[in-house]
């Protein structure tokens, strides 16, 4: 007998992918008939970029290496501002847990839920995706994908495709005049692992973004001599310790010399790219292939998912975010329905003015705080459109707008606050030692409250 089920293919198992089978896991929970799904992921475990590794550059199977997190990384932002609305931080630990925990915390919890929603069994790990196109004539996606373990390709049918790979693993990589020359270690933020290699040295970071901040402040966390930030566009501005400063663009490196814009010059031992990430879908087929920049309201889009051109094709997460995953699950959750023809999309013509209407309004946008707005309300208004639990996303947007004002009080100890769960009311205790002195950071240190 043959299935006559839709069958949907969900293109990685990070966060945004998870998000994904939860919600149709949900669904199901609540007596819906659902499709097959069957999740790809090409790393041996889920959680994304949270499923932290030491390799860099090829992995065993000669695959790139999909994680960008480095050892000693906390989050950057509030746990307040991403906490799942139906999986609460009490809910996985039992009790309240300081609001900015390390990545082994954060991947406890993001496991917790598909843990207890049981949906490990829809995904098929080391099995990239190679390649996805769409035929007209059946109106059905043929995707190949590899089991790298087996060394086998096949090639399958699915009516839906959800690509949730990620846009945080392919560096931007520009070069400057004098890097062959350099007599010392470069590298980009994406190969970035371990703080204390770059302990006693004098640092050079291009970039002025979270990578750039961040990997500066774990390496003088850990004792590198100084660090120097320079910068493309505008400096960073926060009051740095002394051993820290900022400085134009680099113009060139001579031996161990580096030469900025303005005239002036250092001695320096080691360079990090800063520089973003750029997205890339090797695996889609031209006219399925996402080209946006590194924005709120990304091209081609229909609420910031739904593939313009084919609804039949979603993307999730490919937004810059101060949003994260309870934005993914806004996302999931709305791309779920559409699949379930709960809700319908309307013509191309509408979904590009869709796209261009959430364009206009992110350019007119004037500051960090209305750009944290912009994407609370794209928030609530994708979770008014489900049954995903409402949450108090005013609340989230408030616990976003004390941690800015937190970081410019200080940046080396804005960790150091606690904020009220949106989705819980609770307040996060105080953590038990200052980030800054907490060397040791692994997940049974940090739970000690
Ligand atoms: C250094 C760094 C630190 C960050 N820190 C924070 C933070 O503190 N707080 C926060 O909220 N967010 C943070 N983020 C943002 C991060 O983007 C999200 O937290 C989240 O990981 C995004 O989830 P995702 O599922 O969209 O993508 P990812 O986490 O990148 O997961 C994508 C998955 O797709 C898989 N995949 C890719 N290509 C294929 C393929 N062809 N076939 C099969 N599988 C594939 C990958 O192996 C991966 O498992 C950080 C990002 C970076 C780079
Ligand atoms: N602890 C954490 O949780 C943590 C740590 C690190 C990163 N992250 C996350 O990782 C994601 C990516 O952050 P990111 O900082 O890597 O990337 P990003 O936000 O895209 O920033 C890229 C930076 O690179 C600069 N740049 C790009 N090309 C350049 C060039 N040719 N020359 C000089 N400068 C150039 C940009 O400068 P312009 O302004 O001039 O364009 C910008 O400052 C974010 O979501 C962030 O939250 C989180």
């Amino acid at each position: 007998m043959g299935n006559n089920k839709q069958r949907v293919a969900v293109i990685g198992a990070g966060p945004s992918g998870l998000a994904q089978l939860r919600a149709f896991q949900s669904a199901a929970s609540k007596g819906v008939d659902i499709p097959d799904i069957v999740c790809f992921e090409k790393q041996d475990n889920w959680g994304g970029l949270w499923n932290y590794n030491w390799r860099t550059g090829l992995d065993e199977y000669g695959e790139p290496v999909h994680n960008s997190m480095y050892r000693y990384l906390w989050s950057n932002g509030p746990k307040e501002g991403l906490e799942f609305a139906d999986y609460s931080f009490e809910e996985h630990f039992g009790k309240q847990i300081a609001s900015y925990p390390p990545r082994s915390v954060l991947f406890d919890y993001i496991q917790g839920r598909v843990e207890k929603a049981d949906v490990r069994k829809w995904i098929k790990f080391r099995t990239p995706v190679r390649h996805v196109e769409f035929d007209a004539s059946s109106k059905q996606f043929q995707v190949t994908t590899e089991d790298l373990v087996k060394g086998e390709s096949k090639t399958e049918a699915f009516d839906h495709v959800v690509c949730a790979s990620g846009h945080f693993s392919t560096p931007n990589v520009p070069t400057f005049e004098g890097f062959d020359n350099f007599n010392g270690r470069i590298l980009h933020a994406h190969d970035f692992r371990d703080a204390v290699e770059f302990k006693d040295k004098r640092l050079l970071i291009i970039g002025t973004s979270y990578s750039a901040e961040d990997i500066g402040s774990q390496c003088w966390k850990y004792g590198c001599k100084s660090v120097t930030v320079s910068h493309r566009t505008a400096a960073i501005g926060y009051d740095w310790p002394d051993n820290w400063k900022e400085v134009p663009l680099l113009t060139k490196v001579d031996g161990n010399t580096a030469h900025y814009k303005d005239g002036t010059s250092e001695e320096i031992d080691a360079i990090i790219l800063c520089t973003g990430y750029v997205h890339h879908f090797p695996f889609m087929a031209d006219d399925l292939k996402l080209k946006t920049a590194n924005r709120l309201a990304t091209a081609n889009l229909y609420k910031g998912v739904t593939w313009a051109d084919n609804p039949q094709l979603h993307y999730l997460g490919m937004q810059d975010q101060w949003y994260t995953f309870n934005m993914f699950d806004a996302q999931a959750w709305f791309v779920r329905d559409v699949i379930l023809g709960e809700i319908s999309t309307p013509d191309k013509k509408a979904m590009l003015a869709d796209v261009e209407d959430r364009v206009a309004r992110e350019d007119a946008l004037e500051d960090d705080y209305s750009c944290i707005r912009y994407q609370g309300d794209y928030v609530k208004e994708l979770i008014e459109l489900t049954d995903y639990p409402s949450f108090n996303v005013d609340g989230a947007n408030e616990a976003f707008f004390q941690w800015k004002k937190h970081k410019k009080e200080n940046i080396m100890t804005f960790r150091d606050n606690a904020y009220k769960s949106a989705i819980t009311g609770s307040m996060a205790p105080v953590h038990h030692t200052k980030w800054v002195d907490a060397l040791d950071d692994s997940f049974d240190s940090y739970m000690k409250n």
